[in-house]
């Protein structure tokens, strides 16, 4: 088990460079599945999601080139379609290899994939928008085993159960190769869904809609390698933006541009926190931290639900009363408890809700992670702590989160990673 050991009170300064975004990275990776030529990937980030995906990509058969944030993939080989249940079981996004499998080779078999516990994420649209296409399904223990109905592919309108983000993208991943036109209505429309379809054109794919909820998918053409870049991950920029403000810093986020982050900077800023675009990317510094009424997740562009763990910590430093609420994932909010441990006053409304009062003095403690944005939560909290923090299962933090440590300590913080 890996462990962070923080002390905290140390004043966040400094730049600090936003990695590739990941739950962009994943449905990329999926999408080399879709050619026989080579696929180069750049701006990729270093995290246990995207080292579990390249484990079931050699898994099955495929060859992977990794040096310094790029990735080459060959998927002209792959030696079977059967996801492998123990690697299929790190990440939800393993099950963004089910949609590219079906459509290359018609058949594929898959365990309900893993990822972190913070709800029930079904995975019944993928499978309801795949038998809409003209795939079938059985389940035989754990095991999911798909194929093609026997009937031919049809031009149709698929409407989406809901707009959820990897659901839309096993569609898009889908349909850009089965020959004929799908056009699918209530798409996810989250930044890493727009660069996927951007990939994806890169690669030959004809696509209309892109950034709207209904996206046009004209398949079939034989599609070719590219060199595609990941954008900048917006949750990691939210997430070092609360960290210079519950320090009390003043830090700048290099290369990035406030284009397209309101989401995440809106509900910031009348909150306290300040941004301004410089030339080297965008300064963040700490006004003075008020509560507002209530922060509630939506699907983009609403604010997103992952950054509400984080975003909790924010309000734990600010002055008044603020209504945390995230309505989609039921067990979000059962990490406040470590919080509540830390000196934080927060009370559980229900399990979709949290009242924080601040600000408090928080205190260093020893605790326990249950997930990836929970545990970061937690590091920001000893960070704006008085006294030193152990943070356990820090390895959960990394699924998601590129060279933390580094990042941090390059901003001042005092934190050491121990095995
Ligand atoms: N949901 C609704 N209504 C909606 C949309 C979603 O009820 O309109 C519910 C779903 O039923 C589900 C939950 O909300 O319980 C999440 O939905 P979704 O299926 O969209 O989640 P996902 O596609 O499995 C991706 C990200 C998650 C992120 C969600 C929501 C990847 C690999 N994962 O998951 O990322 O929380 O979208 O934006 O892209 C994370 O990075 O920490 C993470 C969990």
């Amino acid at each position: 088990m890996a462990q962070y050991i923080i002390e905290g009170g140390n004043k966040l300064k400094g730049k600090v460079k936003i990695s590739g975004n990941k739950n962009e990275v994943l449905p990329c990776l999926a999408a080399c599945l879709l050619t026989e030529e080579e696929i180069i990937l750049k701006n990729v980030p270093g995290t246990a999601d995207v080292e579990a995906s390249l484990g079931i990509f050699q898994d099955l058969g495929v060859g992977v080139f990794r040096e310094d944030g790029i990735i080459k993939l060959n998927c002209q080989k792959i030696n079977k379609t059967i996801l492998k249940e123990d690697l299929a079981n790190k990440l939800r996004a393993s099950i963004l290899f089910v949609g590219p499998l079906l459509a290359r080779f018609g058949k594929v078999e898959f365990p309900h994939p893993g990822g972190c516990v913070i709800g029930r994420r079904s995975i019944d649209t993928h499978l309801d928008g795949f038998i809409s296409l003209g795939f079938k399904f059985s389940i035989k223990g754990d095991i999911n085993k798909g194929s093609r109905n026997g009937k031919e592919f049809k031009d149709q309108e698929i409407f989406l159960d809901e707009p959820s983000v990897t659901a839309t993208e096993n569609m898009i991943l889908t349909a850009a190769l089965i020959p004929v036109t799908t056009t699918f209505k209530n798409c996810a429309v989250e930044p890493h869904v727009v660069g996927l379809c951007k990939m994806l054109k890169k690669m030959g794919a004809e696509i209309e809609g892109l950034g709207t909820q209904t996206l046009k998918i004209s398949g079939g053409k034989k599609l070719s390698g590219c060199e595609y870049t990941i954008g900048p991950d917006n949750v990691e920029f939210g997430t070092y933006a609360i960290a210079a403000a519950v320090t009390n810093g003043e830090i700048e986020i290099e290369g990035e541009d406030l284009d397209g982050l309101e989401p995440i900077i809106k509900p910031f800023e009348r909150m306290g926190i300040k941004f301004l675009k410089t030339d080297y990317g965008i300064k963040v510094t700490a006004g003075s931290l008020k509560a507002i009424a209530e922060l509630k997740v939506n699907i983009w562009p609403g604010f997103p639900t992952d950054m509400m763990s984080v975003a909790i910590v924010l309000a734990t430093q600010a002055r008044g009363v603020t209504l945390c609420h995230d309505w989609m994932y039921e067990s979000r909010m059962f990490f406040v408890d470590k919080l509540i441990m830390m000196g934080a006053y927060i009370t559980l409304a229900d399990p979709h809700r949290v009242l924080v009062s601040g600000p408090s003095k928080l205190r260093g403690k020893n605790l326990d992670t249950p997930d990836l944005r929970a545990g970061m939560a937690l590091v920001l909290a000893a960070l704006s702590a008085k006294g030193t923090s152990i943070i356990n299962r820090a390895e959960l933090i990394e699924r998601g989160y590129e060279d933390v440590v580094n990042k941090l300590t390059e901003l001042g913080a005092s934190i050491k990673r121990v095995e």
